[in-house]
């Protein structure tokens, strides 16, 4: 752990354990004293209940920031009506656990009305970037996602952020804020880590049953043919969705709610693949919605990323 000043009385004192953090002034307080001892701030935004992709990016956090910050957050303002917030899994012991073992030195973790108290009505909204694939069956989802983060950008002023592939459209709509904004912040994206069957971690895998499980298999069998007829040289992208939906279909639990081939820029769809196009899926197992993605690109190496 490195020596700060404590946030609290302002001495400088070296700090061994983890700092627990819930309210805002305090954090900012945390994050000043950092910063005047010439320290650098890497941060790991989450909604908790956490699993290797977690970690994965706590391990890149340690690795670039002098100080490592992870929020712990369940944002209300990007679930919609009838989805999972008051369901979301939360096990907050075993995740400060899992970040003391990752050599978090702060853990952020307000409450709801901390976050948005009375009177609260400001919100970024990421246009185009928004208007694809997950933007379409979750209205209102990303300008939930980029208030919260531009909200714990301002509390947590962080030099470095890292966030996960598995949320590609998520992380390029950060990626624009940060340019948009001009904010003075650097972002790292992580591949996504998978299970042994290739399942790509998440914390609403926690949802699915025994035979859904078996079932959710289906989708990365399906970006994963995907990219081998895209390896073997097919170009056309409805070509490759044929195959891919008709993977994802043959699985009685499944039901679709995109499948898509798109510009990893712009997530505009694509009708032709030049050297790289982002294969993306939607699909719910039961009642449980789950994504996947994958790079299509030309050159093998970098193809195999988040693989
Ligand atoms: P959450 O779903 O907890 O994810 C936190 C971060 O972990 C995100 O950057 C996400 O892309 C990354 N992540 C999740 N599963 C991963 C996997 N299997 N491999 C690699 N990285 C993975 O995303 C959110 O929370 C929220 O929307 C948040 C950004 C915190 C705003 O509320």
């Amino acid at each position: 752990m490195s020596p700060v000043i404590s946030h609290k009385s302002g001495d400088l004192v070296t700090i061994d354990y983890m700092e627990l953090i819930t309210n805002i002034k305090e954090m900012q307080a945390f994050s000043y004293s950092a910063k005047r001892l010439g320290k650098s701030i890497a941060f790991v935004p989450t909604m908790g209940s956490l699993h290797d992709g977690h970690t994965s990016l706590l391990k890149k956090g340690r690795e670039l920031g002098d100080m490592l910050v992870m929020s712990i957050f369940i944002n209300p303002v990007q679930f919609g009506p009838g989805e999972d917030f008051t369901s979301y899994p939360k096990d907050i012991k075993r995740d400060l656990a899992l970040a003391d073992a990752n050599k978090v030195d702060c853990i952020f973790n307000p409450a709801a009305d901390e976050m948005y108290p009375e009177g609260f009505q400001t919100f970024i909204e990421i246009e185009r970037l928004s208007s694809h694939l997950c933007g379409l069956s979750r209205p209102g989802h990303f300008r939930g996602v980029a208030t919260v983060v531009m909200k714990l950008f301002n509390i947590v002023k962080p030099d470095i952020v890292i966030f996960g592939e598995k949320d590609f459209q998520q992380t390029a709509i950060i990626k624009r804020m940060i340019i948009d904004f001009n904010m003075d912040i650097d972002i790292v994206s992580m591949p996504i880590v998978r299970e042994e069957d290739g399942l790509a971690m998440s914390s609403r895998n926690s949802y699915l049953n025994k035979e859904e499980r078996m079932a959710a298999r289906c989708l990365y069998t399906a970006i994963t043919r995907g990219r081998d007829i895209f390896n073997k040289g097919v170009k056309d992208a409805a070509v490759i969705l044929k195959e891919v939906k008709h993977i994802i279909e043959s699985e009685p639990l499944s039901v679709t709610e995109y499948i898509k081939i798109c510009d990893t820029d712009t997530l505009e769809d694509l009708d032709t693949i030049e050297d790289r196009a982002l294969l993306a899926l939607s699909v719910k197992i039961g009642k449980t919605r789950l994504i996947d993605n994958c790079i299509l690109q030309v050159n093998q190496e970098a193809n195999k990323r988040g693989f």
